[in-house]
C-alpha cells in the first residue's frame, strides 16, 4: 500500500474524511501526538489500526470527538466530575474512561465495558472528525513500544506502507498524550499523567486518586513497554547532583568507546559537550514537547546511548517523569 501525505488543507481534510468513512485508516494531528484513525463504529477498520501498530488487541482505543454532545453518542453515564472534566477541559490533552454504550465495538474497548472519550484541541483534527461525521477512534500513531509521533515524518518512517494516508498539520504543541482519566469507579483515579496537569483537573473534580509504585498495569495499555527508542536511555534523577552525575556518566560511556547524547535543559547547555547535546527547552512544556522527537533523534544520528535529564514531578513534569521512566526501563543514574 501506498501511503499518502496530505498537507492540511480544506480539500485533504476532506480527502481524508471521506478515506474514514470508506474504512480506511488515516494519520492525523492532534495537539498532543499523532493519531491513527479509523470510524469508530467499522470494527473491520478498527481491526486495521491492531495490524498496522502492532498492537495487542486487549489495549483499548480512545474515541475522538469533535463536539461535547458526543459524549452521550458513545457514553451510557457521565458522572458529575467527568461533567466538570467535559465542561472546563474540553477540547483538551484530558480522556475520560466511561461507562461505554453498546454502539462502540468491543474492538475498539478491547472487550471492557467502558470506553475513553476525549475531544482534541486541535482544529485539524476537529475539522476531521466533524466532516467524517463519527467518532474516530485513534491510539498514537507510532509502532507498539516507539516514542509517540509528534511530527508527520515520524509517522511516515513507523507505518509506511502500511496506512492509507497522513494528514500533516506540522508539529505537536504539547508533545506527550493526554492525562487519562477513569470516572467509572466510586472516586475519580488517574490512569495516565499527560499533557494536562492533574493539579488543575483536581481544583474542579476534586482529589482524583492516583496509585503510585503500583506493579498493577491501571488500564491495559501502561502493562506494555513503552516510548523505546534503539538507543539506550539512562535517566538522571532530579537533585541538586544530577548534571554532575550525567557528566560523570557521558565521560565513562565515551571512555568505553560508546557514542552518547545528553538530553538536558538549556540553562545546563555549558556542562556537556556541545556536539553531542540536545536541548530540551526552557521550561517543562518545552521538555514535553520535544522529548519524543528528540528520542527518535537519537537513533536518526546513531547514538547508543541517551543520557536524559530527570524532572520534578509535579504539573506537566509528572508526565514527562512517567515519560522518561518508561523509556529508560528503571535504569536511573
Ligand atoms: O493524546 C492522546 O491520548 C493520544 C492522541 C492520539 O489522542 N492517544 C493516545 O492513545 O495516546 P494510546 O492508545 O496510545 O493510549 C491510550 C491509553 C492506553 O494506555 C489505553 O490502554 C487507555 O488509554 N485506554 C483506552 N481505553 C480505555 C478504557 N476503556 N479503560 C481504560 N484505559 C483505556
Ligand atoms: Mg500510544
Amino acid at each position: 500500500m501506498e501511503t499518502q501525505i496530505y498537507q492540511s488543507n480544506q480539500l485533504n481534510i476532506k480527502t481524508c474524511a471521506r478515506l474514514l468513512q470508506e474504512g480506511e485508516i488515516v494519520a492525523f494531528p492532534t495537539e498532543t501526538v499523532y493519531g491513527l484513525g479509523a470510524n469508530a463504529f467499522l470494527p473491520d477498520s478498527v481491526k486495521k489500526i491492531y495490524e498496522a501498530k502492532g498492537r495487542p488487541s486487549d489495549n483499548p482505543l480512545i474515541v475522538h470527538i469533535a463536539d461535547k454532545t458526543w459524549v452521550d453518542v458513545v457514553a451510557d453515564f457521565v458522572p458529575d466530575g467527568a461533567k466538570k472534566v467535559i465542561e472546563n477541559f474540553m477540547p483538551g490533552p484530558v480522556t475520560v474512561v466511561l461507562k461505554k454504550k453498546k454502539i462502540v465495538p468491543d474492538s475498539v474497548t478491547g472487550g471492557l465495558d467502558t470506553v475513553a472519550v476525549r475531544m482534541p484541541d486541535s482544529k485539524v483534527a476537529l475539522d476531521l472528525i466533524l466532516e467524517a461525521g463519527v467518532p474516530v477512534c485513534a491510539p498514537s500513531a507510532n509502532t507498539s513500544s516507539k516514542p509517540s509521533p509528534t511530527k508527520a515524518s515520524h509517522v511516515y518512517d513507523d507505518l509506511n506502507g502500511k496506512i492509507s494516508a497522513i494528514l500533516d498539520g506540522g508539529e505537536c504543541e504539547v508533545g506527550v498524550e493526554s492525562t487519562v482519566i477513569d470516572f467509572t469507579g466510586e472516586k475519580p483515579r488517574l490512569l495516565r499523567a499527560g499533557g494536562m496537569a492533574l493539579e488543575k483537573i483536581e481544583e474542579v473534580v476534586g482529589e482524583i486518586e492516583v496509585v503510585r509504585g503500583s506493579t498493577v498495569a491501571l488500564c491495559p495499555g501502561m502493562k506494555y513497554k513503552h516510548y523505546s527508542p534503539s538507543s539506550e536511555v539512562f535517566v538522571a534523577t532530579a537533585d541538586e547532583n544530577a548534571v554532575g552525575r550525567m557528566v560523570a556518566f557521558y565521560e565513562k560511556c565515551v571512555s568505553e568507546g560508546k557514542k552518547a547524547v545528553v538530553i538536558a535543559m538549556e540553562e545546563n547547555a555549558r556542562d556537556f559537550d556541545q556536539n553531542h547535546f540536545y536541548s530540551a527547552g526552557k521550561s517543562y512544556e518545552d521538555y514535553a514537547r520535544k522529548l519524543f522527537s528528540l528520542l527518535r533523534q537519537s537513533d536518526d544520528d546513531g547514538y547508543d546511548i541517551v543520557i536524559a535529564q530527570g524532572v520534578e514531578e509535579k504539573g506537566i513534569g509528572s508526565s514527562i517523569a512517567n515519560r522518561l521512566e518508561k523509556a529508560c526501563g528503571g535504569k536511573f543514574i
